[in-house]
């Protein structure tokens, strides 16, 4: 009899998110661990690394272990890898994003969001790809943007960034293809992340209760949104979680839409 229970195991396998201390990456880092994953934390800080780990082994009871190095750097993905030889399940979480004005933005600036966004993603795949290959299974998932395809005026930077990181996971997709290891990316909308709040409710009647308040931020500021509020981590890390599963075993070389609607568009 064929089983068709949808059910998410992910015990014995070892996941590494990257920028995980918070916001979407900590969401996802719950949502691996809450499966059966043992998880690996990742930020640059070791406070809020021991912090975080704390936090989600007292929620989820699992095996998290904390990694405080810099991802974006050849050393810090070296001293990674020592402390961290195995990993099935890579979650290149690791963002940053801010306003620039496309004629000021220098030239330091656009290799910074190149390394951290771009290069950082495409070591970690590099490194860690060749023992998933030879296990015969493996997971690498990329976290992309709706700024990856609706490139913002004051974002150039960030979109091209999220958009060379679409290319890199349809890329990895092939290098992999047909060795049980699958490559995709998860293309986020406007998240309820740390300092949101304070964002929408400088735009917004100060005096409204927060789910008036973002109602009216999206109606506003995002009338692109087909869900018309703000996507809350978790609705992210459960998509980033079936991914990481087994049940996605015929996902890859894909870009996968948690973006509630924002890209008007039917693809990806
Ligand atoms: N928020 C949104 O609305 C939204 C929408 C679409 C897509 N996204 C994407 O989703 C991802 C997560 O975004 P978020 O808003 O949740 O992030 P966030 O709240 O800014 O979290 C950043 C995390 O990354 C860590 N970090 C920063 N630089 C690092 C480095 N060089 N090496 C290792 N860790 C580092 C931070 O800890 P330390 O400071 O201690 O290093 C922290 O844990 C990003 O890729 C972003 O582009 C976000």
């Amino acid at each position: 009899m064929v089983d068709t229970t949808v059910n998410i195991d992910l015990s014995g396998k070892t996941a590494l998110v990257t920028g995980s201390t918070q916001g979407i990456g900590y969401a996802i880092a719950e949502g691996l661990a809450g499966s059966g994953a043992r998880v690996a934390v990742n930020g640059r800080s070791a406070e809020k690394v021991d912090d975080a780990v704390a936090r989600l082994r007292e929620s989820t009871g699992a095996d998290v272990l904390g990694v405080a190095v810099d991802v974006s750097s050849a050393e810090g993905v070296d001293r990674l890898l020592a402390e961290l030889p195995h990993v099935d399940v890579l979650v290149n979480n690791l963002g940053i994003f801010g306003a620039v004005p496309a004629s000021e933005i220098t030239d330091d600036q656009w290799r910074n969001y190149f390394e951290v966004n771009v290069l950082a993603a495409v070591r970690l795949i590099r490194t860690y790809l060749p023992g998933m290959v030879e296990r015969g299974w493996g997971r690498a998932i990329q976290i992309a943007s709706d700024s990856a395809i609706v490139i913002p005026a004051e974002m150039i930077h960030y979109g091209v960034s999220k958009t060379a990181l679409l290319a890199v996971s349809r890329g990895f997709a092939k290098e992999a293809a047909g060795t049980g290891v699958t490559v995709n990316s998860v293309i986020a909308g406007p998240t309820h992340t740390a300092g949101v709040e304070d964002f929408v409710y400088e735009l917004v009647d100060s005096s409204l209760p927060w789910d008036e308040a973002q109602r009216e931020f999206m109606r506003l500021h995002r009338p692109q949104s087909l869900l018309q509020r703000l996507i809350e981590p978790v609705e992210i890390a459960n998509m980033v979680t079936y991914l990481a599963s087994p049940l996605s075993s015929a996902t890859t070389g894909g870009a996968l839409r948690v973006d509630g609607g924002y890209v008007d568009s039917i693809l990806p």
